[in-house]
């Protein structure tokens, strides 16, 4: 068998989502990934529109034949918490949409995850979710089994030492479903964690969009128009210098974690009702005495992280 990783993404598009799928694709187009399929979550907007926005990324990459399943249209114990005011209504503000002609698959996401899971050989799909986690905690409930066909789980969430970015100390992902988020870090599976401590020092400068317009393709300038409407909330809310990429940072993670600095740690999320919903408990000095249960990314390597980014972009129609 190839040695090449196979990835599921585990998705709520989303603008950044865009950005790791496309990144995705063209990983796959090059032949240093095999994606396998997108599974699709509530999150940023609400799942009738990330299962759609997912098909027609898929149409953009003319690659109709990925996959694509919708899950969770809610979180396990609270309601949804969208985040229309950074994505846009449709989650993908900044460019014209169409009807997809990619398919949507009739099984459950959680279904899918879970017997896809347990019947791949041991330790070879990597799940990359980037969204909130419902799903996989449902296909971990669903059959406990699965987790052996998992080598990794890049998850983009959480955070430390940089603020929160939906409260004063959780990211969205963990916020929107914590339950979800604390069932996968205790699951056992390997797990490498992408928090905004390292996605905001991955942002889209004024001089990184223009090299994305100016590469040769049409995914190139579409993705430089949705990240013009994607970067003005953070640069208003956070004073970042352009918008973050938190999602296609996952996907570097989980190919080229050489571009990161990390941490082997324990790491909790807090499921109570609080200010501290969603927030990540971090024992960065091994204070608790618990085994660790993630490797925790600190610092990115932003320029080779772009690099490569442009680099799957450029592979793309
Ligand atoms: C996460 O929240 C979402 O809005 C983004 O898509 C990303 O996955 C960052 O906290
Ligand atoms: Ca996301």
């Amino acid at each position: 068998m190839s040695n090449i990783p196979q990835i599921i993404i585990d998705t709520d598009p989303g603008q950044d989502d865009a950005a790791a799928i496309l990144m995705a694709l063209g990983l796959d187009k090059l032949n240093e990934i095999k994606l396998l399929a997108l599974t699709c979550v509530a999150g940023n907007v609400p799942l009738h529109y990330t299962q759609k926005n997912a098909r027609i990324i898929c149409d953009w990459a003319q690659r109709s034949d990925i996959p694509v399943y919708a899950g969770a249209k809610k979180p396990l114990l609270k309601p949804l918490f969208t985040a229309e005011e950074v994505h846009g209504k449709t989650g993908l503000d900044g460019t014209k949409l169409h009807e997809p002609n990619t398919v949507l698959q009739e099984k459950n996401a959680a279904i899918f995850l879970a017997e896809t899971l347990a019947n791949a050989s041991k330790n070879s799909i990597t799940l990359c979710p980037i969204g909130p986690l419902t799903n996989l905690a449902l296909a971990f409930s669903l059959n406990p089994q699965c987790i052996q066909g998992i080598k990794e789980i890049v998850i983009m969430g959480g955070t430390f030492f940089e603020a929160g970015n939906v409260t004063p100390n959780a990211d969205f992902n963990f916020f929107v479903d914590p339950v979800a988020a604390q069932i996968v870090l205790q699951s056992g599976a390997n797990i490498r964690i992408v928090p905004l401590d390292v996605t905001h020092k991955a942002c889209i400068t004024n001089e990184r969009m223009e090299a994305l317009r100016q590469l040769p393709n049409q995914n190139g300038k579409r993705f430089a128009d949705i990240l013009q409407s994607y970067e003005r909330f953070d640069i208003q809310q956070f004073g970042l210098e352009g918008g973050p990429l938190h999602d296609p940072c996952a996907i570097a993670a989980a190919i080229r974690p050489e571009f990161f600095n990390q941490k082997s740690l324990y790491v909790e999320v807090d499921t109570s009702s609080g200010i501290c919903e969603g927030a990540t408990a971090l024992d960065w000095h091994g204070k608790s005495g618990k085994t660790p249960n993630a490797l925790w990314c600190y610092h990115i390597d932003d320029k080779s992280f772009f690099d490569y980014f442009t680099h799957a972009i450029s592979a793309l129609p």
